[in-house]
């Protein structure tokens, strides 16, 4: 703990108040603002919390400036170019890259948890086939609460463990039963022989009536983009989570609350939405007019897949993905992607127009993703389940440092109150 201190003058007293600093490993130091209140009566104002930490972790580190990523210390682009998915996993849940014998042991856990509770499953038939795959997930997620009862104390470590696994295993299962919904395809139970990314690819895209031999490329390029997806700090849906879970609630219900806030578009919806958005657009002629009615305040439409609150330069996570994307479309034949082919040049113009260069505005994660998606033949509604597959692991792992951190209190943030000042009751005839 450092000694530093934050002088604060009060104007309109001439007081001042000293707030105690602390320092992090890396990145900003904190100012300790709790005593505020108490002592001076007066709140922060924050919107957004561009400015706010909510908690200390040990998780994930973003720099926006320099573009930097790791997880647990380690550089995104290490991890992309050397780790898999679930060991990621293990890295994020534990804090350490596993040994052999305790990653064989991990992904033989996450392997036999794939399955899901028969009743479970006939939750699916509740919904309409057009039902968008994200409602399904977030509802049935939020029900495991009523199935699975011996994992609800959140202070019993074996019990968060054994969710945790659940959590990680059975969320491509739920998400393959959401799409089979869509589809009226008959669901594909998971095999245990197969690993996580072949698992899902098959659960997706076999019928019963036929053989189906999963994609090598297709399951390498699902796992590097689930790596990519797997945490980042304290975005939104994790927010929530931790939120939503220092309540006290029981870990599917924190976790649910983290699905429905990642839908938005403005958040995990962006990978949907830009494919959306690439379509309408349609020709590259059509970009400068795109570009304009973004740059208009007047007008609400938003290049998505542009912008980040934290990267201000470029994501890093962007960066590999548009590497991936040449890569994949040509290991899989698809050379001639037109909708990869405007990306790349609504990228090229966005990026030397003013607007976007003064607002620091640069591709994000979702920019490219839903191109791979794409050519992995899953369709648009199900690209942010894919991305809530990923960042189930981060949500996990944020959840589990949260209940267990001794600073941790339900989270309640006060307001500036800007409403009518106290009155009273009028009669109805009197109005
Ligand atoms: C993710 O937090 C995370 O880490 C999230 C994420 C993760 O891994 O969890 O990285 C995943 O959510 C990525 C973001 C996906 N969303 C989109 O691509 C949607 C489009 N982007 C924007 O909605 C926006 O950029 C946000 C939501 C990403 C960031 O919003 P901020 O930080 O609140 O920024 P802002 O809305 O205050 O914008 C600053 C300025 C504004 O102009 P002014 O009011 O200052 O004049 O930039 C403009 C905005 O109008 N702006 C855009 C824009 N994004 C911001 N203008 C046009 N197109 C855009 N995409």
């Amino acid at each position: 703990m450092t000694s530093k201190t934050f002088s604060l003058r009060d104007n309109s007293t001439g007081g001042q108040v000293e707030l105690d600093v602390r320092s992090g490993t890396i990145g900003p130091d904190v100012v300790e603002i709790g005593s505020l209140y108490p002592e001076k009566g007066v709140f922060t104002y924050d919107p957004g919390f561009a400015s706010t930490a909510s908690c200390s972790s040990t998780i994930t580190y973003i720099d926006g400036e320099q573009g930097v990523l790791l997880y647990r210390g380690y550089p995104i682009e290490q991890l992309a170019e050397k780790s898999s998915f679930l060991e990621v996993a293990y890295l994020l849940l534990h804090g350490e890259l596993p040994g052999q014998a305790q990653l064989d042991s991990f992904i033989h856990s996450i392997s036999t948890h794939t399955m899901m509770n028969e009743t479970l499953l006939r939750l699916f038939n509740g919904f309409h086939t057009n039902a968008h795959p994200m409602a399904m997930v977030a509802g049935v997620v939020g029900s495991m609460s009523a199935f699975y009862h011996d994992t609800m104390d959140i202070y019993d470590a074996r019990q968060r463990e054994i969710f945790s696994h659940r959590i990680i295993a059975k969320l491509p299962t739920i998400a393959a039963a959401a799409y089979k919904h869509t589809l009226g395809q008959p669901f594909m139970y998971p095999r245990n022989s197969l690993d996580y990314t072949s698992n899902l690819l098959r659960m997706f895209f076999a019928v019963p009536a036929a053989r189906y031999e999963v994609d090598p490329i297709a399951a390498e390029a699902l796992d590097l983009l689930f790596i990519l997806h797997a945490d980042h700090e304290q975005n939104c849906s994790t927010s929530t989570v931790r939120l939503a879970g220092s309540s006290g609630t029981n870990p599917y219900s924190a976790i649910a609350s983290g699905i429905a806030a990642l839908w938005g578009a403005a958040h995990g919806g962006a990978n949907e939405a830009v494919l959306g958005m690439l379509e309408e657009i349609g020709s590259a002629k059509n970009i400068a007019t795109y570009v304009d009615r973004a740059k208009d305040k007047a007008d609400p439409f938003r290049l998505m897949g542009f912008g980040h609150r934290v990267y201000k330069n470029f994501d890093p996570r962007a960066t590999i993905i548009r590497e991936m994307c040449h890569r994949v479309l040509n290991q899989m034949g698809q050379t001639d992607s037109p909708v990869f082919d405007l990306a790349l040049k609504l990228e090229e113009i966005a990026l030397k127009d003013e607007y976007f260069l003064e607002k620091q505005l640069y591709p994000n994660v979702d920019f490219y993703s839903g191109i791979i998606y794409r050519a992995l033949g899953i369709p648009s509604s199900m690209y942010t389940v894919m991305f809530a597959i990923a960042r189930s692991v981060g949500w996990v792992a944020h959840w589990q440092e949260m209940i267990i951190d001794p600073e941790t209190r339900i989270g309640r943030p006060r307001q500036l109150y800007i409403g009518a000042p106290q009155r009273d009751y009028t009669p109805i005839k009197k109005r």
